[in-house]
């Protein structure tokens, strides 16, 4: 039904766009596909981006955008937040890398221990080795080998599950339950009680579309994780946000381990799983350590210097609890003002999500269970990306639109209005 006006929107696209055109073929020589973020393809080919300042973006043809993606929420502050840039800046003047102790790395596992209320905490250099490494605590700390993970769950690049498992995934012992579905993912949970290691789930599915868990869901299978003896691990990745103490705790649910990433690192490369000292001192390989049975876990850039910095002054300056409660109300206020734009237009579009964090989907009701998301009209969810972008707006091509730090009222407002206007423009197909 879309064909010809998507087709038009793309040539648009690769008209306006000459010079990430180039780029984008120059870096096919050297890089499968373009680039090294899977997520990032689309077509005709993902712009190139030459600079970034608050909340906005230029690409390489001198486009300016406002940036309603905030790099798939790493971007959280917005583009190189000024305190954290001197912060790092200063702290590399002083040692860019070391092998060995630094008092950042400290310093940050003391803020995230107390924000998030964990015992301990152990960094990494990305959300994907932090979901690793906690499956690697549950291992062994019950001597089992399942994990339960979800239908439409990503956590990391080898834990991606958006139509099952993938066959790329790390060799893990993998069973799926369907999110949002109490009953049968207890089933599931209860059948596999004796193997299991851990219950790996997202409190709201992020790339699987902002999908966020019901409370009930949420409740049931940490409680049938803990009926099995089982670790339940909090993907909070992106959802840690959310709230004071991330959005498992706004479920009602206290998670055996989280695991985080993104925006605390400030645009520097960061992971980090905690929670019970009786769990994550399976690490504690010090002299002054009674245990036999330690894991060891290394990783030359675990403590980097940049991001462990960059880390103290997202959550002890710029990201306080403060701060992250009321960016929540402020994204749930701004996600219901554009689901009142959606409503106001014939084109079948529904958004979904939590706090900040959202996403269109070119579907009617609002999708609820990853089966929806899946039902989606991806031509439509294109050529809405493809419109915002030549309204200087700039959202991912599945649809995820985040709101940050840096965002005033009047981007905002220029959100929804550039939405209101692609709109009005798409409605005579359903007419
Ligand atoms: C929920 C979730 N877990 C884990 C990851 C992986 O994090 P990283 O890309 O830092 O490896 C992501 C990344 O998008 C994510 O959304």
């Amino acid at each position: 039904m879309l064909g010809s006006a998507l087709q038009r929107a793309r040539q648009d696209f690769a008209d306006r766009n000459p010079n990430s055109r180039r780029h984008y073929d120059d870096a096919r020589r050297f890089l499968p596909g373009g680039h090294t973020r899977t997520v990032l393809t689309h077509a005709p080919f993902p712009l190139t981006f030459v600079a970034g300042r608050g909340a906005t973006l230029t690409d390489a043809d001198g486009h300016e955008y406002i940036d309603f993606l905030g790099d798939y929420t790493a971007g959280l502050l917005g583009h190189s937040e000024r305190r954290v840039i001197d912060a790092v800046t200063a702290a590399l003047g002083n040692n860019a890398s070391v092998g060995g102790i630094h008092p950042a790395e400290a310093r940050l596992a003391r803020l995230m221990c107390e924000r998030f209320d964990l015992d301990r905490v152990r960094f990494t250099n990305s959300g994907t080795e932090a979901n690793l490494m906690a499956i690697t605590t549950a291992i062994a700390a019950t001597g089992r080998n399942r994990i339960i993970a979800f239908v439409g769950g990503y956590h990391g690049g080898v834990l991606y599950f958006a139509s099952g498992a993938a066959p790329w995934n790390a060799p893990y012992d993998f069973v799926l339950a369907p999110y949002n579905d109490p009953t049968r993912s207890e089933a599931v949970i209860d059948a596999n009680a004796s193997t299991m290691a851990a219950v790996i789930m997202e409190p709201m599915l992020g790339s699987g579309g902002c999908v966020p868990a019901s409370p009930d869901f949420a409740r049931s299978v940490a409680k049938a994780a803990k009926k099995a003896g089982a670790v339940l691990i909090a993907d909070e990745v992106m959802t840690s946000r959310h709230g004071t103490r991330g959005m498992m705790d706004l479920l009602g649910v206290r998670a055996d381990i989280t695991t985080f990433g993104k925006y605390i690192g400030g645009g520097f490369s960061f992971g980090a799983f905690g929670g019970s000292a009786e769990l994550l001192d399976v690490f504690d390989t010090s002299p002054e350590s009674a245990r036999t049975n330690v894991v060891s876990h290394a990783g030359t850039f675990n403590n980097n210097i940049a991001s462990m910095t960059a880390g103290c002054t997202v959550l002890g300056e710029v990201f306080t609890a403060d701060v992250a409660s009321s960016h929540t109300a402020r994204g749930d206020e701004f996600r219901s003002q554009v689901a009142e734009v959606l409503a106001r237009h014939r084109a079948p579009l529904s958004v979904s999500g939590f706090g900040s964090m959202m996403s269109l989907h070119g579907i009617r009701p609002t999708p609820t269970v990853p089966g929806d998301v899946a039902g989606r009209d991806n031509e439509l969810n294109e050529i809405v990306y493809l419109g915002l972008l030549q309204r200087g707006v700039y959202t991912a091509a599945r649809g995820m639109v985040n709101l940050g730090l840096a965002h005033t009222d009047d981007h905002m407002v220029a959100l929804l209005d550039r939405l209101d206007d692609l709109l009005d423009e798409l409605d005579p197909h359903w007419s």
